[in-house]
């Protein structure tokens, strides 16, 4: 019998082809999320649903959509909109994407990096303001990243690509944290695994990689941001609540830190009223580090392979733990 399932968002051919040929599937047009009643609705009775991180699964949303589901198969190598523990009790597989994003993250990463350290949000805000007025000797003067110090928190695959891109490129000397050590890694990069105090002390760059739970939740609040050096550059790609948007703000206006770039907040889109958006040392990007071709393409083909494993009991290519 053709198993039904829903897939929360259009996304790539790459994957979107193959669930539509070989499902009874429905997509959801908009741009914009399905609303928690929506998402219900349309995933009662499936046996398979492909998420974003936007989608909340939950207890609520299992007691609703009935014991038919076999999978929830996430378009991210993150998990943290899924209450696993809560599928794994019920018997739900839950698949994501990991690997295919890891270069494409790093990218961003190092780019938020160079932004951040070399104030561009300001050079460009002053081009397009036509504020431009000539070569200023004393003007946008930033931090030198050559055989700086950079700080990992949470050396898993894209802090251990951030890193390589930093170390070899550009000379820096490595410190992280991570829940293991990582000996290949102390070898490859000449890396040291520190206290979490430790490297906010003596890092000249943090950048975030670590997931979110309730370890991670706000770790960066004012009592780390007065930790680090007034020259410091902030940068997350991992996840906005891992940062406590209130105490950055404070950091980031009163000099505690040099400056910011994030990828991710909390929540997102960061609301209009949010003092951060009109932050100059802050460079913000919509949570756009996996959007290559290939990361993409690749992410629809693995979500595809999940969701299609898990409808007819087969195990997954990548499931969750
Ligand atoms: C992920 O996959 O978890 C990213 O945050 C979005 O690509």
């Amino acid at each position: 019998m053709t198993k039904r399932v829903f897939v929360t968002r259009q996304i790539p051919v790459a994957g979107l082809d193959r669930i539509r040929a070989e499902t009874d599937c429905v997509v959801w047009p908009e741009r914009l999320p399905p609303s928690p009643e929506i998402l219900i609705e349309n995933a009662r009775g499936c046996d398979g649903v492909v998420t974003l991180l936007s989608d909340r699964i939950d207890a609520a949303f299992f007691d609703a959509v009935g014991p038919q589901l076999k999978v929830v198969s996430n378009f991210a190598v993150g998990y943290n909109n899924i209450d696993v523990a809560e599928a794994n009790r019920r018997g739900v597989k839950v698949g994501n994407t990991p690997d295919v994003l890891t270069d494409s993250t790093a990218d961003i990463a190092v780019g938020l990096l160079l932004a951040a350290a070399r104030r561009m949000r300001e050079g460009l805000e002053n081009v397009v303001q036509k504020e431009w007025l000539t070569w200023e000797p004393m003007g946008f003067i930033g931090q030198d990243l050559k055989a700086r110090t950079l700080g990992i928190v949470g050396m898993g695959r894209i802090g251990q690509a951030t890193a390589r891109r930093l170390h070899f490129g550009w000379g820096m000397k490595v410190l992280y944290t991570s829940r293991s050590p990582r000996p290949e890694v102390d070898r490859e990069l000449g890396a040291t695994r520190v206290e979490f105090s430790e490297l906010l002390a003596q890092s000249d760059f943090v950048s975030v990689h670590t997931d979110l739970n309730p370890q991670t939740t706000h770790m960066f609040n004012a009592d780390a941001f007065r930790q680090m050096k007034d020259t410091a550059v902030f940068i997350n790609t991992a996840r906005g609540g891992v940062v406590d948007q209130d105490a950055l703000h404070e950091a980031l206006s009163t000099g505690q830190i040099f400056s910011a770039g994030l990828d991710v907040t909390d929540p997102e889109p960061l609301p209009d009223a949010s003092p951060l958006r009109a932050m100059s040392n802050c460079v913000i990007l919509p949570h756009i580090a996996s959007a290559t071709v290939s990361s993409r393409n690749a992410m629809a083909e693995i979500a595809a392979d999940n969701l299609l494993a898990g409808i007819s009991d087969r195990p997954l290519r990548h499931q969750v733990p």
